[in-house]
């Protein structure tokens, strides 16, 4: 285990670490949708990337971490599935994925938690839930950049992360630091997706270039996505599914 608690005023080790290994022990690979920035579509991804794979007839867990903003359970439609307790908690099926939100733990209420206290929630999540066997756990990542991915880092060790970008300077300023800091610690990269285009530009690819990462390609702007939420079969016949089918061909 060796791992201590990084909270600094608290050096003891925390025992929740080894339990959360022993839970995601049976997890075979993790995926981490990233971006440092909001908005970009790191949820309609991880979503979309879930149901694909489970389509496949891969059993996947979906686990959404934006305490700011959770919205995985309103692109899935999770029609008041809820998970159960047996010495655990065991995240509820929903369209054949085994799903976990903050959602289920804040509901719609302004956030009261803050700083430390996600990264605590965060820890008491994963040590709770119990994925049972999985090929792949998505996890939609928060917005944040530094403390909330380190966190990610330091209680997933096995964490691949899918940097996601809208092919704008503004957003790859931030996706820069996140890059920066994901290869400073060595963290291992999948590549980065190109969200949203509209028209032709290499400022994401030269971005992947730059940083030594992979180009996993463009997910085209499509203006038919809201009507699809809550609607997975819907959801699947979009040209968004279509590219997001092309860039987990890459990542598999
Ligand atoms: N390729 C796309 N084409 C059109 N709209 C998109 C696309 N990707 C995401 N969106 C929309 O952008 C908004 C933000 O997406 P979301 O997945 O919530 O981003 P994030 O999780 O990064 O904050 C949503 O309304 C979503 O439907
Ligand atoms: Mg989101």
């Amino acid at each position: 285990m060796g791992r201590v608690h990084k909270n600094f005023k608290v050096r003891a080790p925390d025992p929740r670490l080894a339990i959360i290994d022993e839970r995601l022990k049976d997890v075979k690979r993790i995926f981490v949708v990233v971006s440092g920035k909001g908005g970009v579509g790191k949820s309609l991804i991880a979503t979309t990337l879930s149901l694909i794979l489970t389509k496949r007839g891969r059993s996947v867990g979906l686990l959404d971490l934006d305490f700011h903003g959770p919205s995985c359970h309103i692109i899935l439609g999770t029609k008041g599935a809820m998970p159960t307790e047996e010495k655990g908690i065991i995240p509820p099926e929903v369209h054949g994925i085994k799903f976990m939100s903050v959602v289920y733990y804040v509901g719609d209420e302004p956030l009261p938690l803050r700083g430390t206290e996600i990264s605590d929630a965060f820890t008491e999540l994963l040590a709770i839930t119990k994925w049972g066997r999985v090929d792949y756990l998505i996890v939609d990542a928060p917005p944040g950049m530094g403390e909330e991915v380190l966190d990610v880092i330091r209680l997933m060790e096995r964490s691949e992360f899918l940097i996601v970008t809208t092919p704008s300077s503004l957003a790859l300023k931030t996706v820069s630091r996140l890059t920066r800091l994901l290869l400073e610690v060595r963290a291992p990269i999948l590549g980065v997706v190109e969200n949203m285009r509209i028209t032709e530009t290499k400022l994401v690819e030269e971005h992947a270039k730059k940083f030594g990462i992979k180009y996993l390609g463009p997910i085209l702007f499509d203006y038919n996505l809201e009507e699809c939420f809550s609607n997975p079969k819907k959801l699947l016949g979009t040209k968004f599914a279509r590219n997001v089918r092309d860039i987990a061909k890459k990542i598999l």
